[in-house]
């Protein structure tokens, strides 16, 4: 007997910031404190970002993530114990072991036999994390995913260098994907290319007992700006030429949320009203692989996005590393 075409849905979102709200003026305070000139002016002008929200030292990653699983959890509706699998998107994990997947397992008391680890794609992770998570549904591996962005990205913050520190904040978003027959995820598509790896890193290592090397983030950010331009309208028309669909057919864009002018230029190259795109980097800043489940939980509980609606989500991060994904909500 031939099985039936089996899909992945999103059954539920949550989200979290941390409760420390930190504005560009705020910040700009601070920054002059050490000396370093900054301006709300320019990092408006140049980025979207008003503010973003910092976790303090004694939040951990795992913290953020299991109350934004909770709120996911909360919306599906189901049994915890239904999860059988977890996949953490994270640049900041608690620790380097073990997993921050293994931590969240253990912390929701989830099945203590589940599926569960990290993936680590940068700002894109979210939409790789989703992607793995729906071939492992559609390949019969398990039935129900909880699938989350958490970053605690300030950790890797310089604040003697003004290039990054005003651009990136602090947060977690999950999804519950459940097996169904209806569509849920519809295309994907993921890539990475490591000939980019000296624009965007933290090439710190734990050795030894001890961290060699610069653990701060360093980035070139106009090379950062050029190369992302280009690869989000690439990707885009990738996962919409898979889906066999046109962009006008695109309800929602969630692009990952880093800059404004980079996220502007994505929806005007597909011709889609600007309307059409959620914005929380103004109030989040650069929050990483959250930055996508965080905007999706604050459309869906704000009722923008609505049971049916069509949702493209899409990231370009450290790595580099680059996709997109259409998904029937
Ligand atoms: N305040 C005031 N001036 C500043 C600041 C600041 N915070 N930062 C830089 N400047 C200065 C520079 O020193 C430079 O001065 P100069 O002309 O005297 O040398 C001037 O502003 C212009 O700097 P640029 O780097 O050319 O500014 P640009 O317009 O390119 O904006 C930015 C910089 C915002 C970083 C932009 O390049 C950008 O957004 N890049 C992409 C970042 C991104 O998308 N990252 C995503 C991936 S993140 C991840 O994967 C973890």
């Amino acid at each position: 007997m031939t099985q039936r075409p089996l899909y992945s849905r999103i059954i539920g979102t949550g989200s979290t910031v941390p409760p420390n709200c930190v504005t560009n003026q705020e910040l700009a305070e601070r920054l002059a404190a050490r000396g370093i000139e900054t301006s709300d002016e320019w990092i408006t002008a140049r980025t979207g970002i008003r503010q973003r929200y910092f976790a303090t030292p004694d939040t951990m990653t795992s913290d953020l993530a299991l109350t934004a699983s909770k709120n996911a959890l909360c919306a599906a509706n189901i049994d915890p114990q239904s999860i059988d699998l977890v996949i953490v998107a994270t640049s900041t994990p608690d620790s380097v072991l073990p997993s921050m997947a293994c931590l969240l397992q253990h912390k929701l008391r989830l099945r203590n036999d589940c599926t569960a680890f990290d993936m680590q794609a940068a700002c894109t992770g979210f939409v790789y994390a989703l992607t793995i998570a729906d071939q492992c549904i559609r390949g019969r591996m398990c039935r129900t995913a909880l699938v989350v962005g958490a970053e605690i990205i300030s950790r890797l913050l310089d604040f003697d260098d003004r290039s990054t520190c005003v651009l990136f904040g602090d947060g977690a978003g999950a999804v519950v994907l459940q097996a169904s027959e209806q569509a849920g995820l519809i295309s994907s598509v993921l890539h990475a290319d490591g000939s980019h790896t000296d624009i965007l890193c933290v090439p710190g290592r734990v050795s030894g007992g001890a961290i060699c090397g610069q653990a701060f983030m360093s980035m070139d950010g106009q090379a950062v700006f050029k190369l992302a331009v280009n690869l989000l309208e690439k990707v885009a028309l990738e996962a919409l030429d898979k889906a066999h669909m046109r962009a006008a057919q695109i309800d929602w864009l969630i692009p990952h949320q880093a800059n404004i002018r980079i996220m502007q230029s994505t929806c005007r190259k597909l011709e889609l009203p600007l309307e059409h795109m959620l914005v929380t980097v103004d109030r989040h800043g650069n929050t990483s692989a959250a930055s996508i489940p965080l905007a999706l939980d604050e459309a869906v509980r704000d009722g923008r996005i609505a049971r049916g609606h069509t949702i493209m989500i899409e990231g370009v991060g450290s790595g580099v590393t680059w996709g997109a994904a259409i998904i029937r909500f």
